[in-house]
């Protein structure tokens, strides 16, 4: 199990120290882009997750919450560690936006709303590196975890089955819920207010790994 942090809940007006914080127990850093279109909420930008790359070291988790990942995803400045995770139900045909993204040397992920069904990312799991179950209606920090996703983590693995396709969850974990999916099949959790919302972030990370050890 590994946390990649959401920046979401972070200090804007201080990503670059709050990232800085987190960063020794954080696998990736989760950064969700959004368009005003896919979801009702617009935020962070090329610019600002290009410069943001600088004095860190982790990866990034880049979470495409918009209807045109083939337009935008260039305009991100990736490498090999990297990731790219767009949405099954954005406008762009998931083959090509799959394609696209692979082309820019970065990871692939596919990502899914909570009423999508889960069987609609099976066709793809032998192109992509991940596949993004949301526990919440993208667009917003905080929200309450959908319990339902556990269930859906669950067939999600069995059809993963052999491959090195890696289930990630967002929305909603806290040390209460993280246990369960990470039990059903979860490996790298998303968490935003759970971590940036607390005022000892270590503290907060250190929690939620620990609430996950009897799963491992
Ligand atoms: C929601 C975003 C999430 C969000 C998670 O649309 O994709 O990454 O930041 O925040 P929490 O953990 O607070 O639900
Ligand atoms: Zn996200």
């Amino acid at each position: 199990m590994n946390l990649s942090p959401s920046l979401l809940s972070a200090d804007f007006g201080n990503l670059r120290a709050e990232a800085r914080e987190v960063e020794p127990l954080a696998e990736y850093f989760h950064i969700d882009v959004m368009d005003g279109h896919f979801v009702p909420n617009l935020m962070i930008g090329p610019p600002v997750v290009n410069s943001l790359r600088r004095g860190l070291k982790k990866p990034f988790d880049i979470h495409l919450m918009i209807d045109y990942p083939i337009q935008y995803a260039p305009r991100f400045e990736v490498n090999s560690s990297d990731m790219i995770t767009f949405h099954i139900e954005a406008k762009d045909e998931p083959f090509r936006a799959i394609d696209e993204i692979r082309e820019l040397g970065c990871k692939v992920g596919i990502s899914l709303r909570p009423i999508t069904p889960v069987t609609a990312v099976f066709p793809y799991l032998d192109l992509v590196d991940l596949v993004l179950v949301m526990s919440v209606e993208p667009g917003f920090g905080g929200q309450a975890f959908m319990s339902a996703t556990v269930e859906r983590i669950g067939k999600l693995k069995n059809e993963i089955g052999d491959r090195k396709v890696i289930i990630s969850v967002d929305g909603g974990i806290n040390d209460k819920n993280i246990l369960s999916v990470v039990d059903a099949g979860a490996e790298l959790i998303v968490a935003g207010s759970a971590i940036f919302g607390q005022p000892d972030r270590i503290a907060a990370m250190t929690k939620l790994i620990a609430a996950t050890r009897q799963a491992q």
